[in-house]
């Protein structure tokens, strides 16, 4: 093995020679005549000519090698359901599913929505729509109606695969509702709603458009679907993330340049064999489940589990033990659920043997140090801090420990990952920084292989927003300051935008502000990010009322508060709710009218705003410290 440098090296100067290697990693039914195709920067087309197909290499083709090993394991603390699932079980299953689909008419290019719990199902409709060459987009479950009625209109599926109800924490969340919403709401309407009836939910909704999945699946038991062979570039799944702006951006992903791109990873990040077993703690919801739970350990052949629960019940616990029944050896979650479980009682980690287990990864969120060493300690294994985000699909930093064990640093989740020609550039020059020198952490052309292949039916958009922001650079930009230090390691030190990360979930305040707009109440709004010791993140909302003298009272104030967060609850679900709303007389804007969120954040953080030459009217900062001195108090 070449060191990590020699490796990052040939990676950046012949790409070609690089990902042609790496492609062996999966079955080609046609090979590709071209690695790359550069013509179009800033888009770049991976094995173009090759043909392929996600789930025959996720699934197929270990049916020769490994037809009796598990490829799933499902378990919930919600339901108490455990399953298993060889690959020649998972096979039937997605076949199943995949003629279910096809009897209504999904077909190549069409796309299917998925809005389902950890259930799966979800791992088979998923699969199955990769089999048919359909494009899934998955929503989170349980995502606000409003939220999944512009993922519909956007997407425009043939099909929506639901259940009746998701579980949390001991709490049903019933879903039909919300879709039954959804479609009330949606411009495009669908012509087909599957329903996984899992019994759940108390209330479900009986609509008469809902098709339920049973009988369909004891129809087509024992059916075979052939996988469609689909152009490397053709699109394999569209999953909607936040930006700066309400409106959600459909990350497009691709079929060929993703499969190899995970595979590669697996090998040279996560270090997972076949046979192995990995636990990746997230929802098939977020990027980190597709690739992570389904994608990259069903491609390298190893067995995944999938959880529903959370990670402190019935006790702080119940991962731990599931690593030592499982005998897990690659376990995947985010900071958050560590920090949670460092609140536990640390005797519960050493009640079970974990022995099997080789590394822990870590990724969404940054990752402080004291968390860092607390896990680091208990388990007295690796920790692998991992640096990436919904467009990218896979890491940008990290330590690769499949190529070099490079000795992290607590703070930094470690150095560009191969594939990557990841620089920090200044925000107002566009030069490059000096070791030490804050700056933009951007992407040279063209991306590696798996990442975002455009802005799904908006191209424009994909230029516009990623490669138009730094300048005199046509790079690709993260949206994430950082700073990189004499060794190559990268610090990173929060968005260059208006997103925030609560808990490990991402989140445009802009979309917290537009929820709270549409309360008849609300004049004007500024949310911002601060930071939280459990959540890393947490939202505060600043509103001006329309009619201050209506709600004079602190009971009235009391009343909209709750109020309002209700609103942020229904349109966009509790993850973005603000852990404050406070109502000001006036907000802190420049002259032009620019909202000053950064001076907010800094006062809500308890550090001083720094000099605000452009300010429009200084009392509009004091009024904001009032009300967080309120908030104090
Ligand atoms: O700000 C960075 C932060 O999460 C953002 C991406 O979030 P998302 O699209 O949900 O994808 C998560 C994939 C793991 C990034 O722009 N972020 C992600 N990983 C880290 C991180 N911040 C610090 N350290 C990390 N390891």
């Amino acid at each position: 093995m070449p060191s990590y440098r020699d490796f990052h090296r040939r990676s950046i100067e012949d790409p070609e020679a690089f990902w042609r290697e790496e492609a062996k990693r999966i079955h080609w039914e046609t090979p590709f005549d071209t690695v790359l195709d550069r013509s179009n920067p800033p888009f770049a087309r991976w094995f173009v000519g090759g043909r392929t197909n996600l789930c025959h290499n996720a699934v197929d083709r270990h049916l020769a090698d490994r037809p009796q090993q598990n490829a799933l394991i499902y378990v919930s603390t919600e339901t108490g359901i455990e399953r298993r699932y060889t690959y020649t079980e998972l096979h039937a299953e997605i076949n199943r599913m995949a003629a279910v689909m096809r009897s209504l008419g999904v077909k190549r290019g069409d796309r299917v929505l998925i809005y389902l719990p950890m259930i799966p199902e979800a791992v088979f409709a998923m699969l199955a729509c990769a089999r048919l060459g359909a494009i899934h987009s998955v929503v989170f479950g349980g995502f606000a109606a409003p939220n999944l009625a512009a993922r519909i209109d956007d997407a425009q599926p043939v099909l929506i695969v639901t259940a009746d109800a998701g579980a949390r924490g001991g709490k049903v969340i019933d879903y039909t509702p919300l879709v039954d919403e959804a479609l009330a709401r949606a411009t495009h309407k669908p012509p087909h709603v599957l329903l996984i009836d899992r019994q759940l939910a108390p209330e479900r909704l009986n609509a008469s458009y809902l098709i339920d999945y049973e009988p369909l699946r004891e129809q087509f038991f024992d059916a075979h679907v052939p996988c469609e062979w689909l152009e490397s570039n053709e699109p394999s799944y569209v999953l909607y993330t936040s930006g700066t702006t309400g409106r959600p951006k459909g990350v497009q992903r691709d079929v060929g340049g993703y499969a190899v791109a995970l595979a590669a990873s697996m090998k040279y990040i996560f270090e997972g064999r076949p046979g192995d077993t990995m636990f990746t703690a997230s929802d098939i919801g977020w990027v980190v489940g597709h690739s992570y739970i389904i994608y990259a350990p069903l491609l390298a052949g190893l067995t995944t589990v999938m959880y529903e629960g959370t990670p402190v019940r019935p006790d702080g616990g119940v991962w731990w033990r599931l690593v030592e029944h499982h005998r897990i050896n690659l376990m995947f979650t985010a900071p958050t659920a560590i920090r949670v479980l460092k609140k536990q009682d640390p005797a519960l980690l050493k009640q079970s043997d974990l022995s099997s287990l080789r590394t822990l990864f870590l990724a969404g969120e940054p990752l402080d140090e004291p968390t860092a060493s607390w896990i680091g300690d208990a388990l007295g294994k690796p920790i692998v801090d991992n640096y990436w985000q919904t467009e990218t699909g896979w890491p940008m930093l990290a330590i690769q420990r499949g190529v070099e064990v490079l000795p992290p640093k607590l703070g930094s989740p470690g150095v560009p990952v191969y594939g990557y020609d990841l620089t920090l550039l200044n925000e107002d020059t566009g030069e490059p920084c000096a070791p030490g020198e804050k700056g933009v952490i951007t992407l040279g052309y063209p991306l590696p292989p798996g990442c975002m292949a455009t802005v799904w039916h908006d191209d424009a958009r994909f230029i516009d927003t990623y490669w138009s922001s730094v300048p005199n650079q046509h790079v690709y930009s993260t949206f994430d300051w950082g700073v990189q230090d004499e060794d190559g390691y990268v610090t990173i030190l929060g968005r260059t935008d208006d997103v925030i990360n609560i808990a490990g979930h991402r989140l445009g305040t802009r979309e917290i502000e537009e929820a709270l707009s549409s309360h008849t109440a609300v004049a004007e709004v500024a949310v911002v990010g601060v930071a939280d010791a459990l959540k890393g993140q947490v939202a505060l909302a600043f509103v001006v009322l329309r009619d201050a003298g209506g709600y004079a009272t602190d009971e009235a104030r009391r009343t909209l508060e709750t109020d309002l967060v209700k609103t942020v609850d229904r349109q966009l679900g509790a993850i973005a709710r603000p852990a404050r709303v406070h109502v000001v007389a006036i907000l802190p804007k420049t002259r032009s009218g620019k909202l000053l969120r950064r001076a907010i954040a800094a006062l809500a953080e308890g550090r001083e705003p720094g000099d605000l030459p452009t300010i429009e009217d200084p009392a509009a900062l004091q009024q904001v410290r009032e009300a967080l001195d309120t908030q104090r108090s």
